[in-house]
């Protein structure tokens, strides 16, 4: 088992990872909070495999709210729900509020966390593996709305997360691979070591060490830049052409995960074309390899339009995430009329 320290601005974030983890869940629990009541938000996917065993590790009694699986329900609507029974639970600021599911329920039950009797304690038991190298990580939470994604949202650190990694041989092939492309981006930006661990045919052996390099990645970028003002936004290697091509396809088209393979191919060829080196072969190889899709599956044009709503754009400069050295990743700063050329020669 592993263990990190994440110093936020206003809290200290422990992150255990480890096979098995989530059987002392309690045990983590009673080291940091002091609660008489917890609630736990999870959806109807997660459930009737893991509600029952979670509940019953704690001597007190535990109340839940089970939300409907899927990103459609990730909204105020869905929100409005988890305060009413947590006022019907009585839950106070000394209690402790538990997201157990994947990115859509940490994301919301974080939200609700944040803003409830303007903040109680919450604990992210991670169960995919993109909420457990991402999203549960880093304190990042929010809904959609009709507008758009993520549009409502905090930062808020979950001052306890629970990664178990044996979870993992549970997930569904594309559910698991779709984490695999947020795995492979933190090889690019930060630790090309992750690639070569992924590289091998019996990678799923070593899911405890793979998904702690990569949250030990996230927690370095996060303590140095909680509120996403810079380094922090290295993090976002391949979103921005994968948030556009994301919204294209409606958000039904393309998972986030294919999404950001093909936006981490697309920016690898995008710093070639900007006389940068030529990685295009590395990712590309390590995105196939885990069934992640590599081309843009849309006209070059209307990428380009659909990343202007991108919020990494200014007036007229967008800040773009390259990889010029396999393990490192750089922030440049591209006019609009450049980036429009570049990506249409894509
Ligand atoms: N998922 C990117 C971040 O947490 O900043």
């Amino acid at each position: 088992m592993y263990h990190l320290s994440l110093r936020g601005a206003v809290s200290l974030s422990d992150i255990y990872i480890g096979g098995g983890v989530f059987q002392s869940t309690a045990k983590h629990v009673a080291e940091k909070f002091h609660p008489t009541r917890i609630h736990v938000v999870t959806d109807a996917n997660v459930e009737p495999l893991y509600l029952r065993a979670l509940c019953a590790q704690f001597p007190l009694t535990v109340t839940y709210t089970v939300i409907p699986a899927g990103e459609e329900h990730k909204n105020l609507e869905t929100v409005a729900g988890i305060y009413q029974d947590l006022c019907e639970a009585e839950l106070t600021r000394s209690d402790l509020l538990i997201a157990l599911g994947g990115g859509v329920v940490g994301d919301i039950a974080g939200f609700a966390a944040s803003t409830y009797l303007r903040g109680i304690h919450i604990c992210q038991i991670p169960t995919t593996l993109l909420s457990q190298v991402d999203s549960s990580v880093g304190g990042k939470c929010g809904v959609d709305l009709p507008q758009g994604k993520n549009l409502v949202g905090s930062f808020y650190q979950p001052e306890l997360v629970i990664i178990d990694t044996d979870i993992l041989s549970t997930l569904p092939e594309r559910i698991f691979c779709d984490g695999m492309a947020e795995v492979i981006k933190y090889g690019c930006i930060a630790n090309r070591d992750i690639l070569e661990l992924i590289s091998d045919p019996a990678f799923k052996d070593n899911m405890e060490r793979i998904v702690y390099e990569c949250v030990r990645i996230k927690r370095d970028v996060v303590q140095q830049d909680e509120r996403d003002t810079g380094l922090r936004m290295t993090l976002n290697f391949g979103h921005t052409i994968g948030h556009a091509a994301e919204k294209l396809g409606n958000y039904v088209d393309l998972s986030h995960g294919q999404a950001v393979a093909i936006g981490m191919c697309a920016a690898a060829k995008l710093n070639v074309l900007l006389g940068g080196t030529d990685y295009t072969e590395p990712i590309t190889n390590a995105c196939r390899m885990h069934q992640l899709p590599t081309a843009l599956p849309y006209d070059t044009e209307a990428i380009y339009r659909s990343l202007l709503s991108d919020k990494k754009r200014m007036s007229d400069t967008m800040n773009f995430i390259l990889v010029d050295q396999l393990g490192k990743a750089d922030i440049r700063k591209l006019p609009l009329d450049e980036l429009h050329t570049l990506v249409t020669q894509l």
